[in-house]
């Protein structure tokens, strides 16, 4: 055995003497020094030695082991040193393209109306996305068992909140808004709340469960319908260009009186009537009117001295109809493919 180690010495520092490369060095390395190799093989044979053999072999083995793998390392080293030197910078190959991350498309149209909003003297908030039934419905003239929540129907958690006789709910618009902020600012004020809202929804290519609103309102004394016009109309020309015309009609929400239907001529047919209006020429964008009595009531708001408008809208189907996008479901896929369209 003794002599088989020699040898193998020999013939493994032999070989590791005219190596040139690397890649030959790995060879012999395996070769020699690998778990399959020829050294691994004989140190295997000791344990099967008597003890004072063993003894003598085995140190001498593990010598030749050690003794191995330093000269080993040492060539490596060198190669490695030297592969280094050889390698060549090609300067004038094309970088390697970095990912930049991006706004998400609800995002980019958000914040453009933000700085619209702020830019004509609205406070911007954001709220609870899980919020008391008293926000999103009691408070919005919207009784328990009120036919009107059928319009709204959510998902409500079965829990009470800790300091209110209301449940939860996740909210279904960004109107939940309204009544807290009247709390907290009173009267005069001009706010608007950009967020994520919820509904028991079939979805489809235009509904989701899960969906971007914004919502704008202000209060102050003699506020009518013709300001509400106004803002609707600064607001429509802002997104879909000057040419575009705003008209109301008449709709049921049960914290408006009047309530009205904002719509704008349709930015692809520019009123003529094409697919996308439905041949109608005008896209049903906003849900608006002057607020409720009650409402500024529950607000803490006296509806003899003040008055007010609001108005929301779906930010998502605005974002849609803003690129073309078919399917609002797209919105929240996480699909790159979509995303990196913006
Ligand atoms: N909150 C209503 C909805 O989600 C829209 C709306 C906002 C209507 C403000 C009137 C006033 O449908």
């Amino acid at each position: 055995m003794i002599e088989k180690l020699q040898k193998l010495k020999e013939e493994a520092l032999e070989s590791l003497g005219k190596v040139k490369d690397l890649n030959s060095f790995r060879e012999i390395e395996v070769k020699y020094l690998g778990r399959k190799g020829d050294l691994t093989n004989i140190l295997r044979g000791v344990s099967e030695l008597g003890d004072e053999e063993k003894r003598n072999v085995g140190k001498m083995a593990n010598d030749i082991k050690m003794e191995l793998f330093s000269k080993f390392e040492e060539v490596r080293n060198a190669l490695e040193k030297k592969g280094n030197k050889d390698r060549f910078v090609d300067v004038t190959l094309p970088g390697k393209k970095i990912q930049k991350g991006h706004l998400h498309p609800n995002t980019i149209v958000q914040n453009e109306l933000e700085y619209l909003f702020t830019s004509l003297g609205f406070m911007v908030f954001d709220g609870p996305e899980l919020e008391s039934d008293y926000y999103n419905f009691e408070a919005l003239n919207i009784p328990k068992y009120h036919p009107a929540r059928d319009m709204q129907d959510t998902f409500y958690i079965d829990k009470k909140n800790a300091d209110s006789e209301y449940d939860l709910v996740m909210r279904t618009h960004t109107s939940s808004m309204q009544v807290r902020t009247m709390h907290k600012y009173g009267a005069p004020l001009r706010a608007m709340i950009a967020g994520r809202c919820f509904r028991n929804e079939a979805t489809d290519v235009r509904h989701e469960h899960t969906f971007y609103q914004m919502e704008g309102f202000m209060i102050d004394k003699d506020i009518n319908l013709s300001h509400l016009k106004g803002i609707l109309e600064t607001v429509a020309k802002h997104l879909y260009g000057p040419e575009t015309k705003v008209r109301m009609r008449p709709k049921f929400y049960p914290f408006v009186e009047p309530g009205t239907n904002g719509e704008v001529t349709c930015f692809l047919c520019h009123g003529a009537g094409c697919r996308l209006c439905k041949y109608s020429g005008w896209l049903e964008i906003f849900g608006c009117g002057m607020i409720h009595p009650n409402v500024l009531r529950a607000g803490g708001i006296d509806p003899k001295e003040y008055s007010g408008y609001a108005f929301g809208f779906g930010l998502s189907r605005v974002v849609q109809l803003k690129y073309g996008i078919e399917d609002v479901r797209l919105f929240q896929s996480g699909d790159l493919r979509f995303l990196e369209q913006f």
